[in-house]
């Protein structure tokens, strides 16, 4: 599947199941803008050497509207293109799980601005570039325990079902301006920063994980590329305001 000549946006692109991401669709030949609060000079180097794509770190808050308009005239700017944006950016691996009514409010804020503000706001500001185009692949990172639940995570699972709802709307919007938004939804994978991040959340659903897949084994980051590129590529051009879920044949859709 070849990506060559697109330009992507990537959202948390440089840590965790986001770096491979990166590393997947510049293996796949596209030019990957990594907009993450976390450094992502050197993995973007890295990918750089490697090809046959090239990547490029930009440092952007998403959940930060000036931020991400800079984020995206600087790409803009640079390339003339948007292609693909990839939001994948959340609080997620440092989120050590708390019971519904110890959350603080402030925290529950901040992970709904991150993970489901952060989301709109990047569509909101490429949507436009991607729709005077024609043309356009956007993917939003959901998560499977939207699902089904997931305790002592309820600000976490109420920002993914949120990005659900709001790829289905975006899908009508966009549409007839040739832009697909469907949701990429992960089971419970062992990102490398949510086993160092977390080992509370780890030790907690690792097991159950393994146990409740049809295919039971442990889930990793690479698990999840096929389906990134297939959501990304011109391979599904007629999918969209779909939620395609990763996770071993746990749930059923
Ligand atoms: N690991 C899992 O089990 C799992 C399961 C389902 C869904 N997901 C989703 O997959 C994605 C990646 O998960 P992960 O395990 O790599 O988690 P992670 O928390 O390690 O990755 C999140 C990335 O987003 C970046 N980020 C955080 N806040 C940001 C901000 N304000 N602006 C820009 N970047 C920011 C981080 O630096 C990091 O690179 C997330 O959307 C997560 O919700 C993960």
């Amino acid at each position: 599947m070849s990506l060559s000549e697109r330009v992507a946006i990537v959202t948390g692109g440089a840590a965790g199941i986001g770096a491979t991401y990166s590393a997947a669709m510049v293996e796949a030949g596209a030019t990957v803008c990594i907009g993450d609060i976390a450094d992502g000079e050197e993995l973007a180097a890295e990918l750089t050497e490697k090809g046959p794509g090239t990547a490029v770190h930009i440092g952007a808050d998403v959940g930060d509207e000036a931020a991400v308009k800079s984020l995206v005239d600087s790409v803009v700017g640079a390339y003339g293109r948007i292609d693909i944006l990839v939001n994948n950016a959340a609080l997620f691996a440092t989120l050590p799980p708390v019971r519904y009514d110890q959350i603080d409010t402030g925290l529950w804020e901040r992970v709904l601005r991150v993970n489901l503000t952060g989301t709109f706001l990047l569509c909101k500001h490429v949507g436009p570039h991607m729709a005077a185009r024609g043309h356009g692949r956007i993917v939003n990172i959901g998560s499977g325990t939207s699902m089904k639940g997931h305790p002592g995570m309820a600000h976490y699972v109420a920002s993914k079902g949120a990005i659900t709802a709001l790829t289905r709307t975006l899908a009508r919007e966009l549409g007839e301006h040739g832009v697909s938004v469907n949701t990429l939804s992960p089971g419970f994978t062992l990102s490398d920063t949510l086993v160092a991040g977390n080992p509370t959340l780890v030790g907690a659903a690792k097991g159950p994980s393994i146990a409740t897949r049809s295919l039971h084994r442990d889930m990793y980051p690479r698990d999840l590329v096929g389906a990134l590129l297939f959501l990304v590529s011109d391979d599904s051009a007629f999918v969209t305001g779909q939620t395609l879920l990763v996770d071993g044949g746990q749930l059923n859709t």
